[in-house]
Formats: structure tokens, C-alpha cells, sequence
């Protein structure tokens, strides 16, 4: 397996959060990540049936592109009684031309612009769930891949990572983004939306991805 070394890393995100959060992670092995945006890349179609797929397709665009290395991520929520879904929609199930009240238990204001609104996106899953009754259970997984592709390669590297929970109904807590207030972690009373950023980092699906990155090809 290639290792990463010390230098310039393209994230293949136009994401600015993503960027920053991942400039964090890598950051003290030296690594200076630079965004795929910084570098006028473009944003290829997400046409894969996975994340892992979605993840490599990002990655292997922006490092034949830019001639360097690239990292690239893709993650969703995966909820047990919709079969998974919305899985690699989780983003899209959040556009719609129009807006809902807030459903969340403190009244607080829907996030996201016209365009992006999670309130909705939430308020569908909860909906999708009722329809399928009570035995159908709340059990729920956010999943994080991470594909690595370097230029002169043919194949990246691949990893995924993963946290187990259950929904609540309603949402509760603004911290987080996405889909937060409404997921609660196994053993853990708050959901991601109330609980300390970095308490979430330390659990989550994209900390288990990057654990198994750095372990990998850095550390
Ligand atoms: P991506 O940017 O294409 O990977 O889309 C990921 C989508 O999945 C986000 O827009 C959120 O809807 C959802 N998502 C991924 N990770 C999280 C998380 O940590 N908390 C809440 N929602 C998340």
C-alpha cells in the first residue's frame, strides 16, 4: 500500500467545512491540504450506487486533473426501516423549492438556504418511518468513506467508517449540521445536534474513517 507523505493533498470538496475540518486532521502530519475549489476544479456528477464509489470517482477526477494526490469523501445516513435510505441522497433529500415550520423541539429556526433545508429532510425520513409503524425499530448508521487516488495510479485507496444510533422524533439540539438533531449514538443520551462538537468528532463516521486512513498510510 502507497503511503502519504509530507505535502500537497487535493480535497476533492468545494465544501469550505469540509476543507477546514480536514485540514485539522491532517494538518500535523505535515500535510497541506488544498482545495479542489482553490484549484478550479470541477465538480464531477455523483453517479455511483455507493459512497465508496462516489468517494473514488471524486478523488480520481481531481488527482488526474491536478496532477496530484486527492482525497475525497462521501457520507450519509442509512436508516434500517427505510432500507437504508436516503443512504447517498442524504444531500438531495434536503433540496426543495420550499421551506416547512420548524419540527424541532425548541421551536428553533429550519437550517439551510432555499435551496438546502434539513428541517425537511428530517421531517421525510420521520414521515417515510411512520408509514412503515413502530416495528419497524429506530435503528440508524451514519457512514463515512474516504478515497485516496494518486495521480500516476490506476486505483485509489479505500476506507469506510461508521456510527450506530437510533432517530429521535422530534429533533433536538443546534449544534452539528445535516441530520444531527435527530441521531443519537448508541450508549449516549445526546443527540450529534446537543452534543459538544468535539465529542462528536471523537465518535463519529468520519473519525473511524480517518482513523483507518491515518493508520493506513501516514502513521
Ligand atoms: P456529501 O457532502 O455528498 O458527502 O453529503 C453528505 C450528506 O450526508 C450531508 O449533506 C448530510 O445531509 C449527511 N451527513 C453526512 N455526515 C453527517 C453528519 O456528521 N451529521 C449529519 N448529517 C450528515
Amino acid at each position: 500500500m502507497r503511503r502519504l507523505g509530507p505535502g500537497k493533498l487535493v480535497i476533492a470538496s468545494h465544501n469550505k467545512g469540509k476543507v477546514r475540518e480536514i485540514e485539522d486532521l491532517l494538518g500535523p502530519y505535515g500535510i497541506e491540504p488544498v482545495s479542489a475549489a482553490d484549484l478550479d476544479l470541477p465538480e464531477p456528477e455523483e453517479t455511483g450506487v455507493t459512497f465508496i464509489d462516489n468517494a473514488e470517482l471524486k478523488a480520481r477526477l481531481a488527482a488526474d486533473l491536478s496532477g496530484l494526490p486527492a482525497l475525497a469523501d462521501d457520507s450519509g445516513l442509512c436508516v434500517d426501516a427505510l432500507d437504508g435510505r436516503p443512504g447517498i441522497y442524504s444531500a438531495r433529500w434536503a433540496q426543495s423549492g420550499y421551506k416547512i415550520p420548524s419540527a424541532r423541539a425548541d421551536g428553533s429556526p429550519a437550517e439551510g438556504g432555499e435551496d438546502r433545508n434539513f428541517d425537511l429532510a428530517m421531517e421525510r425520513v420521520h414521515q417515510e418511518m411512520l408509514a412503515k409503524g413502530p416495528e419497524a425499530g429506530r435503528n440508524a448508521h451514519f457512514v463515512c468513506a474516504l478515497a485516496m487516488c494518486w495521480p500516476e495510479d490506476g486505483q485509489g485507496e479505500l476506507f469506510e467508517g461508521r456510527v450506530d444510533g437510533q432517530l429521535v422524533w422530534p429533533p433536538r439540539g443546534n449544534l452539528g449540521f445535516g441530520y444531527d438533531p435527530m441521531f443519537q449514538p448508541i450508549g449516549h443520551d445526546l443527540t450529534f445536534g446537543e452534543m459538544d462538537p468535539a465529542q462528536k468528532h471523537m465518535m463519529s463516521h468520519r473519525a473511524d474513517a480517518f482513523r483507518k486512513l491515518v493508520a493506513a498510510l501516514i502513521a
